[in-house]
């Protein structure tokens, strides 16, 4: 049996000091300072190119990616994509991850449902974020929903209220943005107001436009 993570283990240790983003996801492969681990198929670490302007961060990765090992490859991927191809932002200057790298679920009949990471588990894999942030430097961090908003920009940080403002001084990059998460737009429950977040959404993604050009 595996050892049971300490209730205040981080993946920190695990971090190494060198190498960029390829050193880090090979040895994020095997973490286990959270019990995640045990429910995911695999860690599912950021994609993209080191030298990405852009880096998004969601929350976890869903069903899919936890099978394809990659993040933003489901729907909600789908949807960025589009956003970023609408706004004429080169899907090639994103860098895209997440704050818990393994899949939260729980079963319900043969399908696997996203659970939330609970704040222990986001903690714990925290320092698999910031040494990316450091490996990428992007010009922008765009937190795509309130778990990575929260995360990032603090537990009083409203996406409602805030969606789309572009912050400077955080310490995270020179530009910050947080809007909503692209399943949110997908879950709206009507056609009427989905067209109208995707609307939203597209208008939050074309502010960076300008900034990752110049
Ligand atoms: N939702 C996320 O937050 N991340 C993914 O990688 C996929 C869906």
């Amino acid at each position: 049996m595996a050892k049971k993570p300490a209730p205040d283990e981080t993946a920190a240790p695990l971090v190494p000091r060198a190498g960029g983003v390829d050193a880090l996801r090979e040895a994020a492969a095997g973490c286990r300072a959270c019990e995640l681990w045990e429910r995911g198929t695999q860690t599912v670490f950021g994609a993209g190119p080191q030298g990405a302007r852009i880096v998004f961060v969601g929350e976890q990765p869903g069903n899919e990616e936890d099978l394809a090992g990659a993040p933003f490859v489901g729907p909600s991927g789908k949807l960025l994509d589009q956003g970023l191809e609408a706004a004429g932002i080169d899907r090639s200057l994103a860098y895209v991850t997440n704050v818990v790298k393994h899949f939260k679920w729980e079963p319900r009949g043969k399908r696997r449902i996203h659970a939330k990471p609970n704040a222990r588990e986001i903690a714990a894999c925290r320092p698999w974020l910031d040494a990316e942030l450091a490996a990428v430097k992007p010009l922008a961090v765009v937190c795509l929903g309130a778990t990575a908003a929260q995360a990032l920009l603090g537990r009083g940080f409203r996406v409602t209220q805030s969606r789309g403002e572009l912050l400077e001084r955080t310490g995270l990059a020179p530009w910050v943005m947080a809007t909503v998460h692209p399943s949110s737009v997908l879950r709206a429950p009507d056609d009427e107001s989905r067209r109208r977040e995707r609307a939203r959404f597209f208008e939050d993604l074309a502010k960076l436009a300008p900034l990752v050009r110049r």
